[in-house]
């Protein structure tokens, strides 16, 4: 895992004037502009969550700003903030993304942005195995690396009925054909699974897709959704864990989550400084941007979108 850092564009000038010349092992990127700080840049450390043996200058100009400690919480191993906006208007995810500071990547159950603001990193996904789907991916994902994607996701729950219903075995040659190409170019995530008990659901459903594929597909993130009532936010973290496990240890990506019911604006009090803590997961995407959850209308944010964006 990569440790980063985010700091502001005067450290850059910073650098810039002291001329310093970075190791290879550091990567430098803009990776958000801001209408006041201007610009952010982010430094990969190549280092565990530490910026041990970064040169003195880097530290110095950290520490200038009150950064650099490696622990920002809210940045696992992608070059993006993990909080996420999960969306089918992007006028709206611009919107609530306009207030929230720690939001970085977005996507939208499909394979075009659709109109979302390139300040996020927009993660296209296939769906499903059927030709709807599949007609157009090869194309769109052509345009999604262009673009600068730095992942993909492949089919949303099949382990559901209702959603892509595919079995273990159909998804994991579905992978090796739409998925595998696309490996060592951006993170693949295997197929989003639910938080199902059932023994051909959720985790399970996810320890046999391995198991089909028997070594020939390409993931390198596992993402999950979760619903429940609020007050079993706790199981929400063991279906996390249960999901590293199944995927090796590889980061986990939780791409829907809500309670079905309770107090929202507290389970997002509890979870979301979790959330950001937890070093096995990469991303996180509340379901959803959307009226009468984030949103209250087309352009303003619910009490739980204001929780969302500030917390
Ligand atoms: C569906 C998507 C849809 C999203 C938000 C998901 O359950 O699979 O197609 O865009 O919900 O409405």
């Amino acid at each position: 895992m990569l440790a980063k850092t985010i700091l502001a564009l005067g450290a850059l000038a910073s650098f810039a004037e002291q001329t310093i010349a970075l190791p290879s092992d550091y990567h430098v990127s803009i990776v958000r502009d801001e209408v006041d700080v201007t610009a952010k840049i982010e430094v990969n450390t190549g280092k565990d969550h530490s910026t041990d043996g970064a040169p003195a200058e880097v530290l110095e100009a950290l520490a200038t700003r009150g950064e650099g400690n490696g622990n920002d919480t809210s940045i696992g191993s992608m070059p993006f903030s993990k909080r996420g906006l999960a969306y089918n208007d992007a006028g709206m995810a611009n919107a609530l993304g306009g207030a929230c500071k720690k939001c970085g990547w977005g996507w939208n159950w499909d394979q075009t942005p659709n109109g979302l603001d390139g300040r996020y990193s927009f993660v296209p996904m296939l769906w499903g195995d059927r030709p709807v789907h599949t007609n157009r991916w090869a194309a769109n994902a052509q345009k999604a690396i262009q673009n600068g994607a730095k992942a993909f996701l492949s089919f949303n729950e099949p382990d559901n009925g209702g959603q892509s219903n595919m079995s273990p075995q159909a998804a994991a040659e579905a992978h090796i054909k739409y998925m595998n190409p696309y490996a060592g170019k951006v993170k693949i995530g295997a197929p989003s699974i639910t938080n199902s008990g059932a023994s051909n659901q959720g985790v399970n459903w996810l320890n046999a897709f391995f198991k089909a594929c028997n070594g020939r597909c390409r993931v390198d993130f596992c993402p999950v959704h979760w619903y429940s009532d609020a007050q079993w936010a706790d199981t929400l973290i063991t279906h996390i864990n249960s999901a590293s496990k199944a995927c090796s240890g590889k980061p986990v990506w939780l791409t829907e989550f809500a309670p079905t019911g309770g107090d929202v604006n507290g389970f997002l009090r509890k979870m979301l400084p979790k959330l950001d803590a937890l070093g096995s997961l990469d991303a996180y995407s509340y379901f959803m941007v959307a009226q009468g959850k984030l949103m209250s209308g087309s352009r303003s944010l619910s009490s739980s979108g204001q929780l969302y964006a500030t917390l």
